[in-house]
Parts: C-alpha cells; structure tokens; sequence
C-alpha cells in the first residue's frame, strides 16, 4: 500500500512472513536482547526491510542503530522511515537529495477513543471531523497522518513536536492531507512548514506517508 502513496525514488519494503525472525547485525542486537518478544519482533522485521532498502541503495552490511531517543540512525545522505503495527512492518528509504524528509505510519483501522482524539486533534482539527461523519474513524487517520508528519520533521530538526503543534487538513476526495506547523516557535524543516501526505485505508490497517519534496 505505500509503494503506492510515495513517489517512485523512494525505495519501499514491506516485511514478509521469514523477514520478522531475520538475524540482526550484531551491533543491533543488544538493542533489543532483553526485551519482550513481540518488540523482538517488530524490531528484527523493520531493520530487515531497512536492510533490504538500504541494499537496493548500494548499501550494505549496515548496522542500523537507534539513537538514545529511538529515532534509527540512518547513513548520513539517506533518509529512511520504519512503522510496525497490527501484523504488519514496512520500511521507506531513499537518498536524500529532491526529498529532505520521509515518513510512513501505518495503524490499526479502528475508531479513536473520545478522550485520545482530544488529546490528538485540535478544536479545529475536531470541527472538520465532525463535517466529514464517523469523526473517531477520521481521527484515527489524523494520528496517522500526525505520526508521519512526525517522523518525517524529527530527523531533520531534532525537535519534537505535540500533536497540537500541526494541524492535519485531509482530503478524502484525492487521498491527501496536509499537516501545518501552527507552533510557531517550532522550528521549519528548511524553510518548510506545511507537509503534503497521501493516505489509504483497507478494513484493517490506515496508511500514511509523507515525502518532504
Ligand atoms: C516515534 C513515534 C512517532 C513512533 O510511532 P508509532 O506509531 O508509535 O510506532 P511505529 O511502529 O509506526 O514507528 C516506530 C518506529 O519509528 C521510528 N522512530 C522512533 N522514534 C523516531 C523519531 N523520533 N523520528 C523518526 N522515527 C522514529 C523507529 O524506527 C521505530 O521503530 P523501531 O523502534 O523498531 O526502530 C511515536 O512513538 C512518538 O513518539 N510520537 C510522539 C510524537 C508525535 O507523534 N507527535 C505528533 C506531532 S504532529
């Protein structure tokens, strides 16, 4: 489904069945030695798409580790992004150049508790919803599409953001929203602050993705 929401040079990898017990590089490992295996898991499943990505880059024998704020280290002219969610991991990767930040979130299709979609969407945020109908599924989208925008900026300005520092615009006609940093003491992701994304949605799972052009 990303393959689908981003544009053509970014490479994506969506996990199969064997890649969520792939063997980690050793400088991954103690990353997640001790942790439950569910997080095993999803962490073995998104560092083997990174790897794959990454190969299809011409790179290699990478150890893709994550800083103490659990945000991956990518190699320094690559910009990558990893979500894990509900059975399934993909991985987004591509050279940094057109494209200054790069974000894919995928979620459970599911309706948002009224106390979270306070916590997520502004008052605005909120109106627009309740226009389009069934505002807790639209919310949901929302977070999503938040969640992207989110690991799109972080990279690029270690900054981190509320949830009510953007506010998400969507566009169910054309499967578009765009994300606008209203904080304005948030710093811009070079000169950006307005993040364009597209979004798709099956029975079970949102998808959203943002490619920072
Ligand atoms: C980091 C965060 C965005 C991850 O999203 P999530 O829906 O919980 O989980 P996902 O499975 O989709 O993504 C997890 C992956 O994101 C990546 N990630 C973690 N922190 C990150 C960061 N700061 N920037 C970019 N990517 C990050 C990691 O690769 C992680 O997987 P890994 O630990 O196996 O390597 C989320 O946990 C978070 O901290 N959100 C709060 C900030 C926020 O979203 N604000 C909204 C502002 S508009």
């Amino acid at each position: 489904m990303f393959r689908q929401l981003l544009p053509t040079d970014v490479i994506v990898v969506v996990a199969t069945g064997e890649m969520w017990c792939e063997p980690l590089h050793p400088s991954e490992e103690p990353f997640v030695e001790r942790a439950v295996p569910k997080r095993g898991r999803e962490f073995r499943a998104g560092r083997a798409c990174a790897r794959k990505g990454l190969s299809a880059l011409g790179i290699t024998d990478f150890a893709l580790c994550p800083a103490p704020d659990r945000s991956p280290c990518w190699p320094a002219d690559v910009l990558g992004s990893i979500t894990h969610r509900a059975g399934l991991c993909a991985a987004a990767v591509c050279r940094r150049s057109r494209i200054v930040g790069l974000g894919i979130d995928v979620e459970r299709n599911v309706a948002l508790d009224p106390g979270v979609i306070r916590l997520v969407c502004t008052e605005g945020e909120r109106a627009e919803l309740d226009g389009l109908g069934s505002a807790t599924q639209w919310a949901t989208l929302v977070f999503s599409a938040k969640e992207s925008i989110y690991k799109s900026y972080y990279p690029a300005t270690r900054t981190f953001l509320d949830f009510h520092d953007v506010e998400v615009v969507l566009f169910p006609d054309c499967g578009e929203f765009v994300g606008h940093l209203v904080t304005v003491k948030a710093a811009s992701l070079e000169g950006r602050r307005e993040f364009h994304g597209r979004y798709a949605c099956t029975e079970e799972h949102v998808f959203t993705a943002v490619a920072v052009e």
